[in-house]
C-alpha cells in the first residue's frame, strides 16, 4: 500500500481558507442537485448520556469519503471540543484509501461556509449586517466564513460573554445582546440548540436567518411559530424534517414537504428563492456529507500540490 498523508487540524485549516471553502461548498450542492456528487442519509449511532456519533459517506470529485463525527455536549466541561473525529479518503475507482483527514477542522470549516452561500442565495438584496447567537467553535467559523464573503459588520452574543468579545474582536465587530443580535439582515444560530432563541415575534420582515444548531433529534433553536411564520429552505429534507429545526413544525403538521425548498435547487435555478424582499426567510442547515467532501477534497489537493504538508503512514 503506499504511504496515506494524515492532514491534521492545522494543515487542514492552513490548506482550505474561508474563500475556497465557501466557493467548494457551493460548488458541492449544486454537483449533488445536478446528481453528480452522491450521499446516502447519515447514520446517527446515540452514546447515551453523553451524546451521539455520525457516519457520513459521500461520492463525487473522483473520491469517497466517511466522516465519523460526534456531538457531545458535555465535553466543552472536560476541556474537549463537542465536536471530533476522523474523514477517511478513498478512490472512487480503484477504492485505494488516499488520505485520513482530521474532522473537526473540516466540519468546522464546511458548516461555516454554508451560512454565506445560504445568505447570498437567499437574503434580501443589499442584506450586510449579521447577529451571530452561539460563539462557540461553529459560531466562530459562521461568523469568519461570513466576514471572508463580505458581510459585516456584526453584533455577536452568548451567554459566555468572553467568547462574544473576542470572535467581535477578531472580526471588528461588537458583543452585544441576544436582542441586538436578532436585529441583523442575516442571523445565524449555532448553539447547542437546547433552548429557543428565536421566537415568532422576534423576526424583522427581509432578514434571513441561518439555522445552524440543531442538527440531531431533539434539538431547536426557534419556536414552532417561529419556524412557521418563515419562507423555509433546508439543505436536505430527509435530515432538516426529522433531526433539523423543521422536525417540530413538521411534527406539528404545521409544516409540509412542499412548503420547503432545497438550498441546492434555488442555486441551481431550479427554484425560487426568496418570494419578496418582506419575507423572512429560515434555511435549515442539518450538515451534509457532500460539504464534508468538498472540503476533504480541497485539503487533498493542497497536499498534492505541496501547499501543505503532512505526516504519511504505512496501512
Ligand atoms: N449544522 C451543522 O452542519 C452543524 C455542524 C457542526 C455542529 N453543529 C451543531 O452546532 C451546535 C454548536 O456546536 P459548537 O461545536 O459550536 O458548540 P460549542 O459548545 O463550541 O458552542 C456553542 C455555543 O453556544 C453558546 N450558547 C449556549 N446557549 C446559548 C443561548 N441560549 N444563546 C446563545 N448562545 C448560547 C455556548 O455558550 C457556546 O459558546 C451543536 O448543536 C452542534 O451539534 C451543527
Amino acid at each position: 500500500m503506499p504511504a496515506v498523508p494524515v492532514l491534521d487540524h492545522d494543515a487542514v485549516l492552513a490548506a482550505v481558507s474561508p474563500r475556497e471553502a465557501i466557493d467548494r461548498t457551493r460548488e458541492a450542492f449544486l454537483r449533488h442537485r445536478a446528481g453528480e456528487w452522491r450521499m446516502p442519509a447519515k447514520v446517527y449511532l446515540e452514546a447515551p448520556p453523553h451524546g451521539d456519533f455520525r457516519a457520513m459517506p459521500a461520492l463525487g470529485d473522483g473520491l469517497a469519503i466517511l466522516k465519523w463525527i460526534s456531538s457531545f455536549p458535555g465535553n466543552p466541561a472536560l476541556d474537549l471540543p463537542t465536536v471530533m473525529g476522523v474523514l477517511l479518503v478513498s478512490d472512487a475507482t480503484t477504492s485505494e484509501p488516499l488520505a485520513v483527514v482530521d474532522a473537526r477542522s473540516v466540519t468546522a470549516l464546511r458548516t461555516g461556509a454554508v451560512a454565506p452561500v445560504a445568505a447570498r442565495a437567499l437574503a434580501r438584496e443589499g442584506a450586510s449586517t449579521v447577529g451571530i447567537v452561539g460563539c462557540g467553535l461553529h459560531g466562530a467559523w459562521t461568523a469568519r466564513c461570513l466576514a471572508a464573503d463580505g458581510y459585516g459588520p456584526g453584533v455577536c452574543f452568548d451567554p459566555r460573554p468572553e467568547v462574544a468579545e473576542a470572535l467581535a474582536a477578531e472580526l471588528g465587530w461588537r458583543a452585544g445582546t441576544r436582542e441586538e443580535a436578532l436585529d441583523a439582515d442575516v442571523v445565524c444560530c449555532i448553539t447547542p440548540g437546547r433552548e429557543v432563541v428565536v421566537d415568532a415575534g422576534d423576526l424583522r420582515p427581509g432578514q434571513h436567518y441561518n439555522m445552524l444548531g440543531a442538527d440531531g433529534p431533539g434539538k431547536a433553536e426557534a419556536s414552532i411559530d417561529a419556524v412557521a411564520a418563515c419562507a423555509l429552505f433546508c439543505d436536505e429534507w430527509a435530515q432538516a424534517s426529522h433531526g433539523g429545526e423543521l422536525t417540530g413544525a413538521v411534527e406539528e403538521g404545521l409544516v409540509t414537504r412542499d412548503q420547503v425548498t432545497d438550498l441546492g435547487a434555488v442555486l441551481a435555478g431550479e427554484a425560487p428563492g426568496r418570494p419578496g424582499a418582506e419575507a423572512v426567510t429560515m434555511f435549515d442547515s442539518t450538515g451534509l456529507a457532500i460539504q464534508d467532501l468538498a472540503i476533504a477534497s480541497a485539503a487533498l489537493a493542497a497536499w498534492r500540490d505541496g501547499r501543505v504538508e503532512a505526516a504519511t503512514m504505512r496501512l
